[in-house]
């Protein structure tokens, strides 16, 4: 570990030890490690899929069976992933009292897995998939996605993850829900996200304008690293999340 990082992970950690309002936000790089790709950069999703055709509203009512065809790949990995430490870190954090929130922008349900609570899906979560007809809402694990695209048990209507998909918007309570624990907090914890996709790139700024310190842990500076973060931890999350909490349980 450089110097420079030691430096920053002991001032981080002597900054969030004294406060009881930590939100933390995080992205697709925090599941890395759990074998789940990142959507943007090298060895993103996005290389191999376009978003504009597998996760597009409008798309998706266009032709649903192929853009199930891709998704059932997609979620089939997410079913089996398994939290890692960086999740574990975060749950911890939550045990001792300094984390109140997780906003998520990932649909992965690692952050729950991992035991955390008040998770704030931002953008939903493929663990359900969503009836477009009569919005009535299921487990995956009760869809024979043998069949695509599944019809609803209910009405025969056409089901779809229930995550965010581009063209949706937020859902209103989860928005309001970010937005609140934005301005209340002392401190935010922006993990593994490129901050380029809104409204969630916007909370860290947010957060800051309130009065809160923005700690930023990423092996990249991302979007927000020089616009709205405090102190930036480079690294993996996986491999940050845990030093941060051995130095906060240092005191
Ligand atoms: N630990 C921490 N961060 C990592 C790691 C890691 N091991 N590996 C990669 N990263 C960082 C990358 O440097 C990048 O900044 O994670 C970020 C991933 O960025 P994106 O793929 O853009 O993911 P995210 O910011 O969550 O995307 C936002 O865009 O496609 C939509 O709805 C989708 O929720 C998603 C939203």
């Amino acid at each position: 570990m450089s110097h420079h990082l030691e430096l920053e992970l002991k001032n981080a950690a002597k900054r969030l030890a004294n406060t009881r309002k930590v939100t933390v936000l995080t992205g697709a790089g925090i599941s890395v490690a759990s074998g789940i790709r990142p959507f943007r950069g090298k060895g993103g999703l996005w290389e191999k899929y376009d978003p504009e055709v597998v996760v597009n509203i409008a798309n998706f009512r266009r032709s649903p069976a192929d853009a199930w065809l891709m998704l059932r790949e997609i979620v089939g990995v997410i079913a089996v992933a398994d939290p890692n430490p960086a999740h574990l870190a975060i749950t911890m954090l939550q045990k001792m009292g300094l984390v109140r929130c997780i906003i998520t922008q990932n649909v992965d349900g690692l952050h729950q897995k991992a035991g955390s609570r008040e998770v704030v899906e931002f953008h939903g979560s493929t663990s359900r998939v969503v009836c477009l007809e009569c919005n009535a809402i299921y487990p995956l694990a009760d869809v024979d996605l043998g069949v695509v695209p599944p019809p609803c048990f209910n009405c025969g209507g056409l089901l779809k993850p229930d995550a965010v998909f581009f063209g949706e918007p937020i859902p209103p309570a989860a928005l309001l829900r970010a937005r609140v624990e934005s301005q209340q907090c002392d401190a935010m914890l922006v993990i593994g996200t490129s901050g380029m996709v809104e409204p969630a790139a916007s909370l860290p700024a947010l957060a800051r304008s309130s009065g809160a310190l923005i700690i930023e842990v990423n092996p990249e500076p991302s979007w927000l690293t020089t616009t709205a973060v405090d102190i930036f931890l480079q690294g993996k999350a996986e491999e940050i999340m845990p030093l941060l909490l051995a130095e906060i349980e240092k005191g």
